[in-house]
């Protein structure tokens, strides 16, 4: 019989639930063991862990998507696959291999197909791989072992006024260094804007936009997402920068704004004194999928583009196009969609 988990899907936000089974692998001697499901959500590493010191960690999001069938099925995953090794090789750690990924987060999704969410609930089964730096260390340097694990969580959205606009405030804090590690998904990125997005959120902002780090003059990151503008002539425009993270959901949405509705595509400098070039303005990522931009606060004005309350038609577009796909209603670019089973 099947599990029944008692969830009000429709009332998820983007929280922590426990769910049956997790997957871990520990890499030692050289090599990754097999890895196994446990039902423990404690781990117990040594307390000379260079994760916990050294921020010697990096991490993944993606999802799990309901089809209108039933079917299971992951976006892109071998994306995450590539940026977890591009995250692992910048601190130093082992890479994993990408079917070993891909095989960790499909058994991990099998174990827990109770919480994946129903189709047309618009909750997804969130997957949170990661790798750790374990074992007795006391210096500066990687690891002597490593975890890698998956577990996920069902979530709804990110931000809270999901596909209806929020708005942002400039802030002047950096989130990365020139030549740091904003397009690692290392922890450390994440502990050093916890600031300034508590910040944003007290003066009622949803997040806060970070500047490129050497200059302040260019938009980078919305909080945990990447930045798109539609100009005024119809271009898709999003911020191109060695500190932002390279996000999956951005990639996406530049190949559907050229190939689905027909945009030209530029990825190039955003100054954020220049942001009457747009019409619309969104931020995109996994977890926030498309969340419009009402406004953006800079210098104590707010620079609003479409409406602080309605969603632009491009970016309607942009959204359901690329949730079309996810979730199975569209067909996608060849490669994009894997099923799980
Ligand atoms: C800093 C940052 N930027 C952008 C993104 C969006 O990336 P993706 O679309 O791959 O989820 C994320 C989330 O992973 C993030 O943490």
């Amino acid at each position: 019989m099947k599990k029944d988990v008692n969830i009000d899907w429709s009332q998820l936000g983007f929280g922590y639930i426990k769910t049956d089974l997790r997957y871990i692998s520990i890499w030692k001697d050289g090599k990754w063991d097999e890895g196994k499901l446990v039902e423990d959500n404690n781990i117990t590493i040594s307390e000379a862990s260079t994760a916990l010191h050294y921020g010697q960690q990096c991490f993944e999001g993606m999802k799990a998507y309901r089809t209108k069938n039933g079917d299971i099925q992951l976006f892109r995953p071998d994306q995450n696959a590539k940026r977890l090794n591009n995250s692992c090789k910048r601190i130093l750690m082992p890479e994993i291999p990408e079917e070993k990924f891909i095989h960790a987060c499909k058994q991990v999704i099998k174990a827990n197909e109770a919480y994946v969410p129903p189709y047309g609930t618009g909750a997804t089964l969130y997957l949170r791989p990661f790798v750790i730096g374990i074992g007795d260390n006391l210096g500066v340097r990687p690891a002597p072992e490593y975890m890698f694990c998956v577990f996920c969580s069902p979530v709804g959205p990110y931000f809270k006024g999901g596909m209806s606009p929020v708005n942002f405030v400039i802030t002047q804090y950096d989130r990365a260094a020139p030549y740091g590690t904003g397009a690692a998904k290392v922890g450390g990125n994440y502990a050093g804007s916890l600031l300034p997005n508590s910040i944003a959120k007290s003066k009622g902002f949803a997040d806060c936009i970070y500047l490129d780090p050497a200059t302040h003059t260019k938009i980078e990151e919305v909080g945990a997402a990447n930045f798109f503008g539609i100009t005024h002539d119809d271009k898709f425009v999003t911020p191109i920068s060695p500190s932002i993270l390279p996000s999956i959901t951005k990639y996406s949405l530049m190949h559907i704004a050229k190939h689905y509705l027909g945009l030209e595509v530029e990825e190039r400098d955003v100054f954020i004194d220049k942001l009457d070039e747009f019409k619309e303005a969104g931020a995109c990522g996994t977890a926030a999928v498309i969340s419009p931009i009402g406004g953006i606060e800079y210098n104590n004005k707010l620079h609003v583009f479409y409406s602080e309350t309605e969603v632009g038609p491009i970016t309607q577009k942009l959204y359901d196009t690329l949730c079309g796909i996810q979730f199975g209603d569209i067909e996608g670019p060849e490669g994009w969609i894997v099923k799980v089973d």
